[in-house]
């Protein structure tokens, strides 16, 4: 281990003595690093991110709020940008969970010695659950497209998700908790609208550099977000493409229900650092609105009106 690592470690190490913490989703405890509301091995993740990590300008990152589409758009990044190398009919994201396609940066960055991702090709696909504000400015000059979703929708496929993952020595999350802990912006790279604003402020000021998505706009209009995709990442579908109804074939691969019943991501798992999560969790219901299900009539005008004075001015809306 070198001096730098070990220097991390005590800062780590004080850090969480130091700063507040509040009950966690997954893991007992969630810390607030700097305004938001992380895991305890997301902040060392983080630290180290800023210690080691080398972006190259051609790197590109998929930033998400945890439960916004993140798999989704894992699936149709890297089918737009591979779509000279596979074809749809034995198509790689057959047989491996679209997580398991590029990384999260905080999975990766964990221990010593630390991940060296110098032999990927360009461009370099990453994701990052991390808001903008906690990157390091070397990543941040780097692309970005981003996923939101109405919080509504986060907080149920949340409360779900983190329920399967939760430390097996806690008792379940109850709802009305997560719901209270969620309205207080206390949930994994909370507050939810920190996140999504950290994001929303840079792609207003640098259009070019930041692509910012709903999940709502790419269910509308798949076919319209995957051109999108394909000219923010560098290469536009051709006349060609087009005849030969490429960006249709992406989106029709990485529908909802064609990826979710695939084998692999019916029976497979992904690692995270050391967490192992089954591939099918990542597809619940794949829908707008389930939020309808579970909130009362009192709960949506909560969030609703969290929501609408948070993010006054953004000109962001849910
Ligand atoms: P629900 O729990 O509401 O069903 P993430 O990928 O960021 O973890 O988000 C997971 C959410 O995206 C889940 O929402 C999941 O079902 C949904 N999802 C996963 N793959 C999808 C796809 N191909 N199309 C639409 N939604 C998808």
């Amino acid at each position: 281990e070198d001096a730098d690592y070990i220097k991390i470690c005590e800062e780590y190490n004080y850090l969480i003595e130091t700063i507040p913490k509040g009950n966690g989703w997954r893991v007992k405890h969630l810390y607030n690093y700097n305004g938001f509301w992380l895991n305890p091995i997301y902040i060392k993740a983080n630290l180290l991110l800023h210690a080691y990590f080398k972006s190259h300008p051609t790197d590109i990152f998929l930033a998400s709020f945890m439960k916004s589409g993140t798999t989704w758009l894992k699936a149709l990044m890297i089918s737009t940008i591979n779509r000279h190398r596979y074809n749809f009919c034995d198509h790689h994201l057959h047989h491996h969970g679209p997580q398991t396609t590029f990384s999260f940066l905080e999975s990766e960055l964990h221990s010593y010695p630390i991940t060296d991702f110098t032999n990927m090709s360009a461009p370099r696909l990453f994701a990052t659950h991390f808001p903008r504000t906690l990157l390091p400015s070397s990543v941040t000059s780097c692309k970005f497209i981003y996923i939101c979703r109405d919080p509504k929708d986060v907080l149920i496929s949340k409360w779900f998700f983190m329920n399967k993952i939760r430390d097996k020595d806690l008792p379940p999350l109850s709802f009305a908790e997560a719901f209270e802990l969620f309205c207080k912006g206390i949930s994994d790279f909370g507050p939810f609208w920190e996140h999504v604003l950290s994001y929303r402020r840079a792609s207003l000021d640098a259009p070019d550099k930041i692509l910012f998505l709903k999940y709502e706009e790419v269910k509308e209009q798949p076919e319209v977000v995957v051109r999108k995709l394909a000219a923010f990442m560098g290469e536009p579908f051709t006349m060609e493409e087009d005849e030969e109804r490429v960006a249709e074939n992406i989106v029709n691969l990485c529908n909802f229900e064609n990826l979710s019943n695939l084998e692999v991501n019916k029976k497979g798992v992904t690692k995270f650092g050391k967490l192992v999560v089954d591939n099918r969790e990542f597809f619940r219901k794949g829908k707008i609105g389930d939020w309808k299900n579970y909130l009362t009539e009192e709960m949506k005008e909560r969030i609703d009106g969290i929501i609408h004075e948070k993010l006054k001015g953004s000109g962001l809306t849910f």
